[in-house]
């Protein structure tokens, strides 16, 4: 009987017991898991507890009432301490979260180097602004060309050496394998022909953008390249429109003041054609007088050869439907490489084109 009750799970001294070793193993749980293993040890189906309360029912009827109250305050005292500290152990992971995510604000950031936008595309941007600003619209054309916009139509005969292999670089169709082949455009010209096309009566347009030609690299040549294309169709346009536009460019660009010579020039498109040059904005055209120093920008010449332009071809108003009776057009066309290269005194073209951000750098950071 006594070894009956020794082993009675119901026993004050087993209940204690069970309870003390609960305890200890919750309040020992640093972890919210090893708190649930401590939750199935001690308050599971088979937790001495669990299993002290199933057997009040074996009890002789007059034990019950009592070993019910025992083993029931037991349960409660574990339960509400398992409650605790499982809030316990909540409160300490989050405090945990929130140290290990902090964000310390007074830590230096990581550096980033500011980009710089390229000088061409800067310098393009620069001259299409005093274009849009006089009323000029931005117009764009595709890199890679159909032959008869980039040769055909701005009357640039079959047989001109241009449109050769040597010179110009064909994606299709050269030697008689197509009547108008694809080529990589050579100049910004055939966005003249595509705005005539497409765009309504009277047209002021400038087109900025990438051209190509078969050529070597070398200090002052470049088979990639921009050019600035600009293009005025109106009523009643003469050459002294066409100098005023080229005037009210240049001073913008270089300077105000600065004088312009226009000279005879022959391009298939324009007629009469002519070149542009400025008076040089570095000696102003002291290099050029006798005794002058030399001055490296214009070679002593006094003048900077800057662009080639003239009246439209009316031969290319007619390719473009356009009745050259009504209406006359000016164009003119540069290079945007080689204006960087005179405003800036850079000497060698390929520094423009190398991708070093240092270059780019020494222009600013414009956005
Ligand atoms: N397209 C010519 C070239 O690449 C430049 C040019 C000259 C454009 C005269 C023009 C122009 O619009 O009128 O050399």
């Amino acid at each position: 009987m006594s070894a009956q009750a020794e082993q009675d799970p119901t026993a004050p001294d087993e209940v204690a017991r069970a309870l003390a070793d609960a305890l200890a193993d919750i309040a020992a749980a640093g972890t919210l898991g090893e708190l649930k293993a401590a939750r199935v040890a001690h308050d599971g189906d088979r937790a001495p507890l669990a299993l002290a309360s199933a057997h009040i029912g074996a009890l002789p009827g007059a034990e019950r009432a009592e070993a019910g109250r025992r083993v029931g305050a037991a349960r409660a005292r574990l339960r509400e301490a398992l409650r605790a500290r499982q809030a316990e152990l909540e409160a300490e992971r989050d405090r945990q979260v929130l140290l290990t995510e902090t964000a310390d604000v007074t830590l230096p950031g990581g550096r980033v180097l500011p980009g710089a936008r390229h000088p061409v595309t800067m310098l393009a941007d620069r001259l299409s602004d005093v274009f849009v600003a006089m009323g000029y619209e931005v117009a764009e054309g595709p890199e890679v060309e159909a032959e008869w916009y980039n040769f055909d139509a701005l009357n640039i005969p079959p047989d001109h050496p241009a449109r050769e292999m040597q010179d110009t670089l064909f994606i299709a169709g050269k030697n008689g394998t197509s009547a108008s082949g694809i080529v990589l455009r050579t100049h910004t010209s055939p966005v003249q022909i595509r705005s005539m096309l497409t765009r309504p009566l009277p047209l002021y347009v400038v087109s900025p953008g990438k051209c190509f030609r078969n050529e070597a690299l070398d200090a002052t040549h470049s088979p990639v390249f921009h050019q600035i294309e600009g293009l005025a169709v109106d009523e009643g346009l003469t050459m002294a429109d066409l100098r005023g536009a080229i005037q009210a460019f240049v001073e913008a660009m270089f300077g105000e003041g600065l004088r312009t010579r226009f000279r005879p020039d022959y391009f298939p498109f324009t007629e009469p054609s002519g070149d542009v040059a400025m008076e040089c904005h570095v000696c102003r055209g002291a290099s050029a007088e006798p005794g002058g120093d030399p001055c490296r920008v214009c070679k002593s010449q006094g003048w900077i050869e800057i662009a080639g332009c003239g009246m439209v071809n009316p031969r290319v108003l007619v390719a473009c439907g356009i009745d050259p009776d009504r209406y006359t057009g000016f164009a003119f066309g540069l290079g945007i490489e080689r204006g960087l290269m005179i405003a800036h005194g850079v000497t060698d073209i390929r520094d423009t084109m190398e991708g070093d951000v240092r270059f780019s750098r020494a222009f600013g950071t414009e956005i």
